[in-house]
């Protein structure tokens, strides 16, 4: 259902790979709210993915950018800009990669080269993004910026990697601008800690489909699925949430405050059994 949040508003969603994507289910909510986009990936996802399809569903322009080049991100909000008729009102960072990751190598066998790459692509463009919209003058004022977390960024979880470290990097940057940019323009920054979820970055994490039976035991109200953190998102980027800055929201069905829950109890404790869906 849409209730036209964000008739008028123009923005910028970078991180859209193909349909799994929470980006690309952000652009779409996007686009049915009544709101305007560009899209942004790098020459290789645009290679990889389906991107121009979106933009030809949503009437849009794809500009193809590599987030830890300055460069880059200088000729992606000139052009949206210019695209747009004038200054942007929300930015969606969906970006994350880690060579680490993708290599295999452990927490404690890690390639420094590798995690210097993981932190730039993953936390740093996050600090680049917004330090260049800021020189340019990019975002209106009460505009809302929105980057997305995983919870590896307060607690260990098995096999997320140097991810984690990634994670505490980009959601420190959302507190850290977020009082400059708030204080000197109202623009609101917030990060997006989102359950588990089988999208091409998310399978890359190592025992995926078990981690997410795990917090889908755990969450009161189950996993999060991508289209849900969109609508989510998107009130985010509404006037519905002015004041919402600096914050590390969690999207995740209850799982970060949880500790036990009698599903996930079930699977150690045999005396439990025949009972997996009680309501203890
Ligand atoms: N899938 C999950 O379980 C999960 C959970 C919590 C948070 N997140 C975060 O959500 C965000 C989006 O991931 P997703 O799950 O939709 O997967 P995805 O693979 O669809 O998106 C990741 C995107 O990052 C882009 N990217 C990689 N290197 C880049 C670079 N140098 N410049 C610009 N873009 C680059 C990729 O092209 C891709 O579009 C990531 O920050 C991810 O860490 C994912």
């Amino acid at each position: 259902m849409a209730f036209g949040l964000l008739k008028g508003k123009k923005g910028i969603i970078f991180g859209a790979l193909n349909e799994q994507s929470i980006a690309w289910k952000v652009a779409e909510r996007v686009h049915e709210e009544g709101g305007r986009l560009t899209l942004s990936n790098t020459p290789l996802a645009l290679r990889m993915g389906n991107l121009e399809s979106l933009a030809q569903q949503l009437d849009t322009i794809i500009i193809p950018a590599d987030a830890t080049s300055m460069q880059d991100l200088k000729n992606v909000f000139l052009q949206s800009m210019e695209f747009h008729g004038g200054k942007i009102d929300f930015l969606l960072h969906s970006i994350g990669m880690s060579p680490n990751v993708r290599k295999k190598l452990p927490y404690d066998n890690l390639d420094y080269e590798y995690l210097k790459q993981t932190l730039d692509i993953s936390a740093i463009s996050f600090h680049k993004m917004l330090q260049m919209a800021r020189k340019l003058d990019a975002i209106n004022e009460w505009g809302s910026v929105v980057a997305l977390s995983y919870i590896a960024a307060q607690r260990t979880l098995y096999g997320y990697n140097d991810m984690a470290d990634a994670k505490a990097m980009l959601e420190s940057i959302a507190r850290s601008f977020g009082y400059i940019y708030g204080r000197d323009k109202k623009i609101r920054i917030n990060t997006v800690s989102q359950s588990p979820t089988l999208t091409t970055a998310g399978s890359g994490v190592k025992g995926m489909e078990n981690l997410m039976d795990f917090t889908e035991r755990m969450s009161p109200l189950g996993n999060a699925s991508a289209s849900e953190c969109a609508d989510y998102i998107i009130s985010l980027f509404s006037d519905l949430t002015r004041k919402v800055s600096m914050q590390n929201l969690y999207h995740d069905g209850g799982f970060s405050s949880m500790g036990m829950s009698y599903k996930a109890m079930y699977v150690y404790n045999k005396s439990l059994e025949g009972c997996e869906d009680c309501d203890d």
